[in-house]
């Protein structure tokens, strides 16, 4: 076959300016320079370095390149912060610079173009969507009104898994945390729940939540080389297209069925009846119908795998340490008893739970690299010069892991949560050290109700039921990394429960 020597020079000269242009870009125009890091191939960049497992390569990489790291991925710019100073320098010091989120193309769908909250820019619709979730559905008065759905879901949960304990039935936990946190989200939102034991709509939603997060958490060239986008050569775009548009026809449906059912919920409005009644503010600021389903997305998606995530790893570390699961159980007999299941105004007595749900968002953080911030404008950090359109990652895992912070940081220890010196840190944000919801501008929206969820779905399963593995079945604590880091092997397991028979009529 004759080799067209036109293509040929064209080659070598896109390769030639594409070099030339690597050097350039890598010289800062600042009186600062550059942060450290790998100098990486002509167009690749670094991408082959970050690999599948991004969370952990990116570690080793700062542990050679420091804790403020920058990589050329593909066409974009990238910053990596590693250790609790970088976080503090990013999300604290330059946090207005890099309030803005990236654009991604496998996202574009299902965020309805990015109308949503999470991967929305700081805007005033941003603002105002953060302002409705936290009056209506997140914040304080809020969290507390919507109480006694999170009980009559956790309680029928347990209810459902005394059922199978009895009939000698293993449970495959991830479903069923999945399961009941969907639905508490969903009566919540719009009065109903979206996952019944059986039934074709609950498994068209739950195909829908599956395919969006491995989708999503799929590594796309086009993100990485706009220019060849459209070629889409993964078909990664196609399914999350495919995605979006069974998730519309849902929603949808969902909400002419709600505004059918608008007559019996006199006194008793739900999330989306409040938005939409609130939907203009005075200053003229509003909220479209397709910015309600996009944030009807963001909340399935964002509210109910991170929490089960963690309760999962927990678990499994308990069965891996059974002293901490004894130790737990004995913590909640002591202050529930055994004629009653756990009740949500019992948690603030459950100082040894508490420590070791935080130990479980230490060391397996269910966003290991938080979502990505995006810069609008050149900055410097810590003496070196970041471009405007630079992406941030901040890799919660390794910070969770950094042994000057963390003695033997990966032994699973609770007591450092009571005794030790995780007792000073305080998850919610505020101190770098320990930030299983981020911080800063674009903190966790859901962080107190995520906190509560952990807290009280894990003492519920603890406090309830002895678990055991099948027969002859090892431990695998192996993780999955994607847009969250699951378990690869989802925890399979046996329940006999431990509390009197009334205690769970
Ligand atoms: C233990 C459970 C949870 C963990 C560990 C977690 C963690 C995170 C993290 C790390 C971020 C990114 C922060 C950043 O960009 O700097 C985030 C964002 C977000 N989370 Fe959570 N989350 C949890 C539960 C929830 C729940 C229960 C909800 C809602 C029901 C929620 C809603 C959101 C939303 C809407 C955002 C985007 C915020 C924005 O872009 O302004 N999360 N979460």
């Amino acid at each position: 076959m004759a080799i067209d020597p036109y293509l040929v020079a064209a080659t070598v000269l896109c390769l030639l300016v594409h070099l030339l242009l690597h050097r350039f870009l890598r010289k800062s125009p600042s009186r600062f320079p550059y942060p450290p890091g790998p100098r990486g191939l002509p167009i690749l960049g670094s991408l082959l370095l970050v690999g599948a497992s991004a969370h952990s390569s990116l570690a080793r990489l700062a542990e050679r390149y420091g804790p403020i790291m920058f990589l050329r991925l593909g066409s974009h710019g990238c910053v990596v912060a590693s250790n609790a100073d970088a976080a503090r320098a990013f999300l604290k010091t330059v946090d207005a610079q890099f309030a803005n989120r990236p654009d991604p193309i496998s996202a574009r769908d299902v965020s309805y173009q990015r109308q949503n909250l999470a991967m929305a820019d700081y805007t005033p619709t941003w603002k105002l969507l953060r302002k409705m979730c936290s009056l209506h559905l997140l914040g304080g008065k809020a969290f507390v009104d919507w109480a006694p759905v999170r009980r009559d879901e956790f309680r029928r949960m347990a209810r459902s898994l005394h059922g199978l304990a009895e009939a000698g039935e293993p449970v495959e936990l991830m479903d069923v945390l999945v399961c009941t946190l969907a639905n508490v989200v969903g009566l919540i939102l719009v009065s109903r729940r979206v996952f019944d034991a059986h039934g074709e709509e609950s498994n068209k939603f739950k195909d829908i939540l599956v395919d969006m997060l491995t989708g999503g958490a799929q590594f796309n060239i086009g993100d990485f080389f706009p220019s060849i986008a459209w070629m889409d050569l993964q078909g990664i775009q196609k399914k999350m297209l495919s995605v979006h548009l069974r998730f519309d026809a849902m929603v949808t449906k969902l909400f002419e069925e709600h505004e059918a059912a608008k007559g019996e919920r006199q006194g008793r409005l739900d999330f989306i009846d409040k938005v939409m009644a609130n939907k203009v503010t005075e200053d003229g600021e509003t909220i479209s119908e397709v910015n309600v389903k996009a944030l009807i997305f963001d909340l399935f998606t964002a509210g109910t795998d991170t929490s089960a995530i963690i309760v999962e790893w927990a678990m499994a570390e308990m069965l891996k340490n059974p002293a901490i699961l004894s130790r737990a159980q004995a913590e909640l007999d002591d202050v529930v008893g055994r004629d009653r299941l756990l009740e949500e105004t019992d948690l603030p007595k459950l100082a040894y739970l508490q420590a070791v749900c935080k130990e479980a968002m230490r060391l397996h953080p269910s966003t290991p690299l938080s979502l990505p911030h995006f810069s609008h404008e050149d900055c410097e950090v810590n003496g070196y010069y970041i471009p405007k359109n630079t992406r941030l990652l901040v890799n919660i895992w390794a910070i969770g892991r950094d042994p000057e912070v963390w003695e033997e940081p990966l032994v699973f220890d609770p007591d450092r949560f009571i005794t030790g010196k995780g007792a000073r840190y305080d998850p919610q944000g505020n101190d770098f050290e320990f930030i299983p919801f981020g911080a800063g501008r674009r903190v966790c929206a859901g962080k107190l109700v995520g906190m509560v969820f952990v807290q009280y779905l894990l003492g519920m399963l603890v406090h309830a039921f002895d678990w055991s593995l099948p027969d002859g079945e090892e431990l695998n604590m192996d993780e999955k990394f994607g847009l969250a880091l699951p378990k690869a092997v989802p925890l399979k397991v046996f329940l006999r429960p431990r509390l009197s028979p009334a205690a769970y009529a």
